[in-house]
């Protein structure tokens, strides 16, 4: 397995890890024998990196974490987040309250059956609460032994530095995919220049550029990407049709175009590790595939220009997400 080192003095973790959060909770099936199976096939290919939060299935999917890595936890990054939940009526809610954060934390650490975990990420940004107040409280945690690494999603440039001046951040977990390059612009370079890992989320676009997602007819119901943006009729026709030149690729090179689309995140730098989400083992194994695919800077190229920032038809949330999104 190529292993990546996160941030400048974190840990060492497989060149893809494995997301299953939003696949389980959000959309798809959630079958827990299914989930644990997948987990387990993953530490036995060497993906040592399995993304977690206490949001996800309402915890349950750190359960399921606890119980996949029983018995082999030394070869784990045992990952989790706090600070972001779904309320009543489609509504979010965030805590990043100093008093909280050791209580997420304790709640985790049970869930998972883990005396320490080796990276906590607050799961978003408190807008009520300063990003230092939450943080300093996570930098007691390190000094505490309950966890090791700090890490930050969906933060701005500003919020990292502001973070990192109390504590070092070891790891951004952003959305960043050939659909989603916004992090190029300010975000990317600031880590660059911080030291800080940069973990893609929906590497895959939430499904779209695996080519498996055609229509709205192919997504339930009660699916939440039904709620965003570009998978609107109208926007997902739209993208869909970008897709023309990464489905070129992938047939010449024999590989799926969710390959390719991984294959460009890994390219983009050492500091990238990307987390697709999966719950099915066949995809998690095409997806370390992706580790070994060498895309030539020809196909880099074509893919950066066709992909070029801005190009998706429809936002990446719904308008009243943004309030905690890059800030
Ligand atoms: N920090 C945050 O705020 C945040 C937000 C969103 C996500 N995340 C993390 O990032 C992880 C990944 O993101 P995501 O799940 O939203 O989006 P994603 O990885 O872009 O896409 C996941 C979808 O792609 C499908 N898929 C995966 N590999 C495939 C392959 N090789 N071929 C065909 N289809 C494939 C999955 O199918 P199946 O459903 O059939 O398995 C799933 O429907 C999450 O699970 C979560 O851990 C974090």
């Amino acid at each position: 397995m190529k292993m990546r080192t996160l941030g400048r003095h974190g840990p060492r973790v497989s060149a893809i890890g494995l997301g299953m959060g939003s696949a389980t909770t959000n959309f798809g099936e959630n079958d827990g024998e299914v989930q644990v199976a997948t987990l387990r096939r993953a530490l036995d290919l060497g993906v040592n990196f399995l993304d977690s939060s206490d949001a996800y299935q309402k915890g349950r999917h750190e359960q399921l974490v606890a119980q996949a890595i029983a018995g082999r936890r030394e070869t784990v990054v045992v990952v989790s987040k706090f600070g972001n939940f779904d309320l009543p009526g489609g509504k979010k809610g965030y805590n990043g309250r100093p008093d909280y954060v050791p209580q997420a934390c304790e709640k985790s650490l049970r869930q998972l059956g883990v005396d320490c975990i080796d990276l906590y990420y607050l799961h978003r940004i408190d807008p009520d609460v300063p990003v230092e107040d939450t943080w300093g409280a996570m930098a007691r945690l390190v000094e505490q032994g309950k966890v090791r690494w700090l890490g930050l999603c969906e933060a701005g440039a500003d919020t990292l530095r502001r973070a990192n001046a109390v504590h070092p951040v070891t790891a951004l977990q952003t959305e960043y995919s050939l659909w989603e390059r916004h992090v190029e612009r300010e975000i990317l370079p600031a880590c660059r220049e911080l030291g800080i890992g940069f973990v893609p989320y929906s590497p895959l676009g939430r499904g779209l550029l695996t080519g498996r997602v055609r229509s709205l007819d192919d997504i339930a119901p009660n699916d939440r990407r039904r709620i965003h943006p570009r998978f609107h009729a109208g926007n997902i026709e739209r993208n869909l049709e970008l897709l023309a030149p990464l489905e070129r690729i992938a047939a010449r090179l024999g590989a799926t175009t969710a390959q390719v689309a991984l294959a460009w995140l890994l390219a983009q730098g050492e500091d990238i590790v990307p987390i697709p989400g999966t719950k099915q083992q066949k995809y998690l194994e095409q997806n370390v595939a992706a580790i070994e695919l060498a895309l030539t800077a020809g196909d880099i190229a074509e893919l950066s220009d066709a992909f070029r920032p801005g190009v998706g038809a429809g936002e990446r949330y719904p308008a009243g997400y943004f309030r905690t999104l890059g800030g």
